[in-house]
């Protein structure tokens, strides 16, 4: 498959393209990446799939939101996490859909806090919500056969390691996951990966 991998400079999406990169051709798309996209610009979004030509699978790896306690929730911090990991990989499905073969698939990431929260993390959790909805509903839409699911991954040990705490999946493990949604025939699925 022909696979475009965004944020794949980062923690989950680096092991998430090196994963795919052992049978499938791999695009490597970021800010600063191979290819260039910013997701909270849709002309950004449609440049790379005019850049990038037909693709079988189109995997999202990114996504950024504050974290920070209801109380210090601003109006910008709510407007810049649902811009970005929300609206962004909405865009990316949407501008994406005409540009993926049929049978192909979307993958987008969102995250555990939607369902097993910590404190400091409601607007996260909105955006991981939004976008667990947004799939299993986009499922229904899609035309030609094309799949959509998304993952919701745990926190991931080379995350912890860096803010200095112990544990959390292996990036390298949570990619299994991923290969085996972009391989599979699933729709309209939320997984959460353990
Ligand atoms: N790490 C965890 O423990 C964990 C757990 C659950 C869920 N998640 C979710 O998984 C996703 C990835 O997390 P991560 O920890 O791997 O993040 P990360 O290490 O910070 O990497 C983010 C990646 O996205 C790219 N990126 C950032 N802003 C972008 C933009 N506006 N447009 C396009 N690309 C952009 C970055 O590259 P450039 O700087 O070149 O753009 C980089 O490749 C996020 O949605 C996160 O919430 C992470």
């Amino acid at each position: 498959m022909r696979v475009i991998v965004i944020g794949a400079t980062g923690t989950i999406g680096k092991a998430v393209a090196d994963a795919f990169a052992v049978r499938h051709e791999v695009l490597r798309a970021s800010r600063h990446g191979e290819v260039k996209v910013d997701i909270e610009d849709p002309d950004s979004i449609r440049a790379m799939y005019r850049e990038v030509g037909r693709v079988d699978g189109v995997v999202s790896c990114t996504g950024h939101g504050a974290f920070k306690p209801l109380g210090e929730l601003t109006d910008e911090d709510l407007d810049f996490t649902l811009r970005n990991k929300l609206l962004g990989q909405v865009n990316l499905v949407r501008h994406g859909v005409d540009h993926v073969s049929d049978g192909g698939v979307f993958l987008l990431t969102a995250g555990i806090f939607s369902q097993r929260p910590i404190p400091g993390v409601p607007a996260l959790a909105i955006a991981n919500g939004g976008l667990e909805c947004f799939a299993r509903a986009a499922a229904l839409d899609l035309p030609r056969g094309i799949r959509i699911n998304t993952v919701s991954p745990p926190f991931i040990d080379e995350t912890a390691k860096k803010m200095g705490f112990v544990g959390g999946m292996p990036a390298a493990e949570n990619a299994m996951w991923y290969l085996r949604l972009l391989e599979g025939t699933e729709t309209g699925e939320v997984v959460f990966p353990e």
